[in-house]
């Protein structure tokens, strides 16, 4: 059996903090986000591929990757059959409810809708809610949904507001509170344990690095 460990790192700012934190353990240090090279492998026998946030979870579900780091945003949205094993403590932001400033967000009687890359999150948030919603599906730049009339409001992850300031929006509502996280193949954590558990161990201590 390939004894090589697969990691899967989302493209992006939190892929960028989890090299920066992989970095400091030593560890990939030959991947370079900047280069358009997909697949890096270390001196360490690991093997790291750089894939889209969404795409994290289906390559670690279906094994192809034994871990992956994502954020909790993600795991919320596509509700994986993976082992989530570890808080990272990074990538911190939170999942908001966004719009043009002085509305009421709840309407009994009516039907709001709500502009987002989530829809699972949404829907279920807003059931709980016993709002009525449409979801319009949106794939980046939700911010322009309700500037330009598509939605009443955005659900969408909120980390420094700069992009919904820049936009003049406002957060109407927090939602809940996102994190990195490391999920694990569940497969790959029987029999690659050791490997896994050494990994996450040193990525337990890199929390200590500054
Ligand atoms: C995310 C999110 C917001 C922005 C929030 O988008 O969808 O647009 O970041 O970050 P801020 O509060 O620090 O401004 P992302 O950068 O992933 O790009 P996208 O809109 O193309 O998905």
């Amino acid at each position: 059996m390939d004894n090589k460990l697969v990691m899967a790192l989302p493209t992006g700012r939190l892929g960028d903090s989890a090299i920066a934190r992989l970095h400091a353990i030593g560890l990939a240090k030959k991947i370079s986000p900047k280069s358009r090279k997909l697949v890096f492998d270390d001196d360490e026998n690991i093997r790291y591929i750089l894939v889209k946030p969404i795409d994290v979870i289906t390559y670690v579900e279906n094994g192809i990757a034994d871990i992956g780091i994502i954020g909790s945003d993600v795991i919320l949205e596509q509700e994986a059959d993976v082992y989530e094993i570890m808080d990272l403590g990074f990538g911190l932001c939170k999942f908001s409810i966004a719009g043009l400033k002085d509305q009421t967000l709840y309407k009994p009687d009516e039907v709001i809708k709500v502009a987002t890359k989530y829809p699972n999150v949404a829907k279920k948030y807003f059931q709980n809610k016993q709002q009525k919603i449409d979801i319009i599906k949106i794939n980046g730049s939700v911010e322009l949904a309700p500037l330009l009339g598509l939605s009443n409001v955005i659900v969408d992850i909120v980390e420094t507001g700069n992009t919904l300031k820049a936009n003049g929006l406002v957060v109407i509502e927090d939602m809940f509170e996102i994190s990195a996280k490391t999920i694990v193949n569940r497969s790959s954590y029987r029999f690659k344990y050791q490997k896994i558990t050494g990994l996450t161990k040193r990525l337990e201590a890199s929390m200590e690095v500054k």
